[in-house]
């Protein structure tokens, strides 16, 4: 890490906030002409808030969009290093930068107060230039600052470009800025100044529309065919001056860009919309930098020839290291959704939906961690995440529903099941990849966050929190209480063994003791007999079963009752998207993958295969999809299918894939699977294909990893490196 700064934060002269009203100006350009006579290997380190965008000599250094990303800035903000070696030059070399206001001056009036956030300021930014290592330029003021084409940039409203205030030439040397004014040394964000070492937000794809047509008013529509968190790159002509009205949205009403169910938490000004003004001159070629959108359609309004619109995929640039298909389509789309609503929220952080909020929301988070841990290579991010957790945390130990908070969610959006996110994400890391950092960083404050729920609970138990949220009948939601204290046991249960990782055995034995005792309470408190939790809920019965806290004599019993209420709703879904983890594991957990697989392809509403059937292409909020339809809070499903019909998971015990557990569940109507993952240690293949009562698998270990095989007949191998054939009878 970087310790030795030469480089003052500055920002546009007349810009300290001293009231949060204070008017959203126009994103302000930089720029700084130096004299280079060193050569060597050169390295700028930038941190540019809310978002920067960096030049050298006329080039935009790197490919980082939306950077950095997003922190508690007042408790800690991101740096992040460029090697310039190449673009620096010996003799007049030119830094340009340009800042937008992102999260850290979010000016726009919503319900979850950003625009009140405690760290709230305008852009500013620090940048040191070293080479070999020695310093050579670092920002203050006698760099030279102006206002732009950006005339407007919210992160949750959109952005606005003059294209005739575009400064022509501003990156040469020989531009003239004497009308620019000394940029003005400011106080910085006020926390701890640390590199970003996650991947960075990248323009992934890009996509071209699929579809357009105008409207009555002249509108024009492009559909992109695809919901995804981005935005649109246009390129256009016209007169000088004409306005174009950018609309984003992900429904359609009379063929009209929709935008009514999305924008009900924005006070003030637009909802996801940009402005483009032309400049007149021939083709123009457009796309925002200063926010994104979640989308699948776009509206242009004005008077101009639309040459082309595209739809820019945005998201952490973690290479996708899962790939999950079978025979049944329903469940192959679903994986190709799933894969698309965790992209589409995952933009520098976890989020929630990328249209009408973009918020960290911790359960959202927590329930999709595995399925991002089985397609993406997360971990990083989520260990970068956890820091920011951290920062959120109250002195008391409680933690926000959304991470970041402006100070908004403690006292409701969050609890056990929601905060979960800070203990069971390190926890998955770990079992997925071996890294323990988290653990280790963040053990402390989640001993803190344990002790807190500890002073909430009456008897081991605790009420307190968000339950089965979004399900399909609220009045049929289990209570909250059965969610929160069993997460409350899974949590202080991983807390146990994160103190054997860290090596604190008095903590080991006094988490292990309190798991035991909050077990007891939920047993003495929602058990009723014969198989039944609180009022028998699916939510509850599987929560049970998934979380361990059923007694053994009594687990046949409970696994009988779940799989009866399961049947008797015809394998529709009864639960919000707590019991959508927990019900279709515990099923195939307990020998019924097959009900299980039934309850996730079955295409009648409520379900996913109902989402599929009304050509989803994105994961939705609601399972009657009236609202967000680019959530990832029901994604779980994605890694039960790698995990339950593919057949790998990883092993506790030897974690990180060092060891393997595979064991695939055949059912009726599935013909085959194909499953590669790409873990820590290397390629996993698990395909396998029924035909005839003939269970036929190919399987593929990486060469330091073995694996535990258990097959459909229950024999159960060990096996080494390499490739495996194995066949057997089945009648799944
Ligand atoms: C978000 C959810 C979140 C929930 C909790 C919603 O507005 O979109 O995904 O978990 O609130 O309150």
């Amino acid at each position: 890490m970087k310790q030795d700064w030469k480089a003052m934060w500055i920002a546009a002269p007349g810009t300290c906030m001293n009231d949060w009203r204070a008017p959203v100006k126009p994103a302000p350009y930089f720029r700084k002409t130096f004299v280079c006579d060193a050569g060597g290997k050169a390295e700028i380190h930038i941190c540019g808030l809310g978002y920067y965008e960096l030049y050298l000599n006329g080039e935009k250094v790197g490919d980082h969009v939306l950077d950095p990303v997003v922190t508690q800035y007042d408790r800690r903000a991101r740096y992040v290093s460029y090697d310039v070696t190449k673009a620096l030059r010996k003799g007049v070399n030119v830094i340009g930068v340009i800042l937008g206001n992102g999260w850290y001056n979010s000016h726009t009036p919503e319900v979850w107060h950003f625009d009140k956030a405690i760290w709230r300021d305008y852009p500013k930014l620090r940048l040191d230039l070293e080479v070999d290592d020695q310093i050579v330029l670092g920002s203050d003021t006698s760099w030279k600052s102006s206002s732009g084409p950006i005339v407007f940039d919210g992160l949750r409203n959109g952005e606005t470009y003059d294209a005739r205030l575009e400064l022509k030439n501003w990156l040469s040397p020989d531009y003239d800025d004497q009308a620019w004014l000394p940029a003005a040394q400011v106080m910085g964000p006020g926390g701890l100044l640390e590199p970003q070492t996650m991947p960075p937000c990248k323009v992934m794809q890009t996509l071209p529309f699929v579809k357009s047509w105008t409207l009555e008013n002249g509108d024009r529509v492009f559909d992109i065919g695809q919901n995804i968190a981005g935005w649109a790159r246009i390129s256009v002509s016209g007169e000088s001056g004409t306005e174009l009205v950018i609309r984003y949205g992900e429904r359609l009403k009379d063929r009209a860009v929709d935008q009514e169910h999305i924008g009900c938490f924005i006070k003030g000004g637009d909802c996801q919309t940009d402005r483009y003004i032309l400049k007149g001159e021939g083709v123009e070629i457009w796309e925002p930098r200063f926010t994104y959108h979640g989308f699948q359609y776009v509206s242009i309004q004005g008077k101009a020839d639309i040459h082309q619109v595209e739809g820019r995929v945005i998201h952490t640039a973690f290479p996708q290291i899962g790939r999950f298909e079978c025979s049944n389509p329903i469940l192959t789309k679903l994986q190709a959704n799933a894969v698309w609503s965790y992209r589409g929220n995952f933009v520098g952080i976890p989020t929630d939906c990328p249209q009408r909020e973009k918020n960290g929301w911790m359960g959202d988070a927590s329930l999709a961690a595995e399925t991002g841990l089985f397609n993406f290579a997360a971990s990083s991010s989520y260990n970068q995440w956890m820091e920011t957790i951290s920062d959120a945390q109250r002195p008391n130990g409680q933690l926000p529903g959304i991470v970041p908070s402006s100070g908004w969610g403690y006292n409701w959006g969050s609890g056990p099941a929601w905060d979960s996110a800070f203990i069971l994400i390190p926890w998955y890391v770990y079992l997925y990849t071996g890294d323990t950092t988290a653990i280790h960083a963040q053990y402390d404050a989640m001993k803190r966050y344990i002790d807190f729920c500890a002073s909430m609970a009456t008897d081991n138990s605790v009420s307190f929190g968000l339950g089965d949220w979004c399900h399909v009948d609220s009045l049929r939601m289990a209570d909250a209480a059965v969610t929160s204290t069993a997460y409350y046991y899974v949590d202080t249960l991983a807390l146990a063994k994160f103190a054997g990782i860290v090596g604190r055995p008095d903590d080991q034995a006094r988490y292990e003791a309190l798991a035991a005792s909050i077990k007891q309470a939920f047993n003495k408190k929602f058990y009723q007999g014969n198989g039944i939790y609180a009022k028998g809920e699916m939510t509850a019965l599987g929560c049970a079963l998934y979380q361990g806290l059923v007694e053994d004599s009594q687990k046949a019993q409970v696994v009988a009752r779940l799989v009866e209420k399961v049947e008797a709703n015809a394998a529709k879904v009864d639960f919000g998207i707590l019991g959508a983890k927990y019900i279709p594991r515990a099923l195939a957990d307990n020998g019924h993958a097959a009900l299980a697989y039934r309850l996730i392809s079955q295409t009648d509403f409520p379900g996913w295969g109902y989402w599929i059937k009304q050509g989803a292409t994105t994961l939705w909020e609601a399972w009657a999809g009236d609202s967000s339809l680019n959530h990832i809070m029901f994604g779980d499903i994605s890694a039960w299918m790698y995990q339950y019909l593919a057949g790998i998971a990883p092993d506790p015990e030897i974690p990180g894939f060092k060891h393997i557990l595979l064991a695939p569940h055949p059912v009726p109507g599935l013909d085959w699977v194909k499953a590669q993952y790409d873990s820590p240690q290397g390629r996993i293949i698990s395909s396998w294909t029924v035909k005839d009562n003939q269970f036929c698998w190919e399987i593929e270990i990486p060469p330091k990893s073995t694996a535990t095989v258990l097959k459909p007949d229950g024999q159960r191998t060990e096996i080494g490196p390499g490739a495996h054939h194995f066949e057997c009878a089945c009648n799944p």
